[in-house]
């Protein structure tokens, strides 16, 4: 479906106080992460008779919820994270919503929830960012986009809601790590992991968010921007850090990043970077990586670059790796020249000043 066509009737009721545009304004000359929100929201109901119904782009404001509603005890919720872009000419763009769409479905149903069409996702945030477009940093920044939906059964037992309602809420946003963060230091989780064989790995859910704080934490402690899990069996194999993938670049000029075997999120940035990468000429392994080799291949010289992606901080450089253990260099603590390169090729082309070869940005304004 086109961005045009639409199918689906999203009541529209005026805002009574948007927010005036100079203070908009001023808001959007720093906003740091995730703590800035546009006016709107978008609010769709599920209930099992119905199906999705009640589409509306209203005023952005608190849900009113009965202290017995399933979510808040059981924790049935899922969402997603994308952007909108300004571009070079003024226009905003999203990059590759529906695959945000296909994940958000992936993610319903290993959590025993509701689908939503496709189009439908795709069409409620087009809607939102629409209405909020004035929001839309220009420069550097972007309009991160939370598509949410959750368990909204005011009952107390254990089993699928048999109501649920997906929300679109939006944040204009920088940089996601603080300004002067050159390279990355990552902790390695000591006595924590993420996710098991046959868990939610794969889902983006906020249960695995909730779970991998105390690692997180942990990380903080030891002065670390960031922390990596290794797999749950044989606390061996790298598998992703808290909320983006990992790759490595190896001095034969090949990458390598773990393979997604049902324990990682299938990262959108994550699938990207490969196919740029392999545009480029480099050899792209998805193939498991141990947190021993990493150290030795480091220490030897095998490893160049190592870097993380995700839509929030698209693409950063890993320079120093902590552990219980010890610590150790990736080469001189730098962004190295692949990992820069595709972090400019990819931004370049979510901005429109890149050729977008294989059709991945969307224009909605
Ligand atoms: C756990 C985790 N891994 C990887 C990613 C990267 O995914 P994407 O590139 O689709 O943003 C994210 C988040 O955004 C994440 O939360």
């Amino acid at each position: 479906m086109s961005a045009v066509d639409h199918q689906w009737n999203f009541a529209t009721p005026a805002h009574s106080h948007p927010t005036p545009a100079p203070e908009r304004a001023a808001l959007l000359q720093n906003p740091g992460f995730g703590r800035v929100f546009t006016d709107h929201m978008v609010t769709i109901r599920w209930t099992e008779a119905e199906g999705w119904h009640d589409a509306v782009l209203g005023e952005r404001k608190p849900f009113l919820l009965d202290p017995a509603t399933s979510v808040l005890h059981y924790a049935q919720e899922i969402f997603e994270g994308m952007k909108a872009y300004r571009t070079e000419n003024g226009g905003v763009v999203l990059f590759r919503p529906e695959q945000n769409a296909r994940r958000f479905n992936a993610s319903a149903e290993r959590m025993g929830m509701a689908t939503i069409p496709e189009e439908l996702f795709v069409e409620a945030v087009e809607t939102l960012v629409r209405a909020d477009a004035d929001w839309v940093p220009s420069g550097e920044g972007s309009l991160y986009l939370r598509p949410f939906a959750f368990a909204s059964d005011v009952f107390l037992g254990v089993k699928p809601s048999s109501s649920y309602i997906f929300c679109v809420i939006a944040s204009p946003v920088g940089g996601y790590f603080k300004p002067g963060t050159p390279a990355l230091t990552i902790w390695v989780a000591d006595g924590y992991t993420r996710a098991a064989v046959g868990g939610t790995g794969y889902a983006k859910c906020g249960g695995n968010y909730a779970g991998g704080l105390a690692a997180q934490a942990q990380a903080s402690a030891h002065d670390c921007d960031q922390v990596v899990f290794l797999d749950s069996a044989e606390h061996r194999w790298i598998e992703e850090l808290g909320g983006m993938n990992v790759f490595f670049v190896m001095a034969d000029g090949s990458l390598r990043t773990p393979p997604l075997a049902g324990t990682i999120l299938p990262g959108i940035t994550r699938a990207s970077v490969i196919e740029l990468a392999r545009d480029a000429g480099h050899v792209v392994n998805e193939a498991p990586y141990s947190f021993e080799e990493w150290k030795h291949d480091a220490e030897s010289g095998k490893l160049r670059e190592a870097f993380a992606c995700g839509t929030a901080a698209v693409i950063a450089a890993i320079g120093k790796v902590r552990y219980a253990g010890g610590e150790f260099l990736i080469a001189d603590g730098k962004p190295g020249e692949v990992t820069q390169h595709l972090l400019a090729k990819l931004t370049g082309i979510q901005r429109g000043q890149q050729n977008d070869e294989h059709g991945w940005v969307h224009r909605v304004v």
